[in-house]
């Protein structure tokens, strides 16, 4: 049954009608047309539909969107401010770390939420912060290098 959900969503208080039991990824994309959330598996193993909860990279297919009431949801939509590419983005330009582009926006989802959690990670803790984010085209070491590009930009370049 519907009932008035409310949430933060992109930095925007949100209220709709919805079914509680809804999956998040479903409700973004029909709902409010959020499309850059994308459905790979449906099942909680490619990481293609992740977005920021709480600023905690999660996995919108697992999760219903009356979990999300009173958080702060942020989607792929919702990282550029005023025009201005988030540093992770920009990082995922300037490398090229992407082919097809259909895990990018998953990709680009938890690479920020490790960052908010790790501002300074060595290689090996992007790669295994990483690696549950599956890419089919082999973009994975351009997307290496753009998480450390990144990390740089958030603290400053220091
Ligand atoms: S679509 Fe959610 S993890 Fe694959
Ligand atoms: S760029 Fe195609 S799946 Fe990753």
């Amino acid at each position: 049954m519907e009932q008035k959900i409310t949430f933060q969503l992109n930095g925007k208080k949100t209220e709709a009608m919805l079914d509680p039991s809804q999956t998040l990824l479903w409700v973004l994309r029909d709902h409010f047309g959020l499309t850059g959330t994308k459905f790979g598996c449906g099942m909680g193993f490619c990481g293609s539909c992740t977005v920021l909860i709480d600023n905690e990279p999660l996995r919108s297919c697992q999760v219903t969107v009356g979990e999300v009431a009173g958080k702060k949801v942020v989607t792929i939509e919702g990282l550029a401010e005023k025009g201005k590419l988030h540093p992770v983005q920009k990082a995922f330009v300037e490398h090229d770390a992407l082919q097809c582009g259909f895990c990018t926006p998953g990709m680009i989802m938890n690479a920020t939420g490790l960052l908010l959690k790790n501002p300074n990670p060595t290689t090996e803790q992007i790669k295994a912060g990483m690696e549950d984010n599956l890419c089919r085209c082999g973009a994975h070491v351009r997307i290496v290098e753009a998480v450390k590009t990144a990390s740089k930009e958030m603290k400053g370049g220091k």
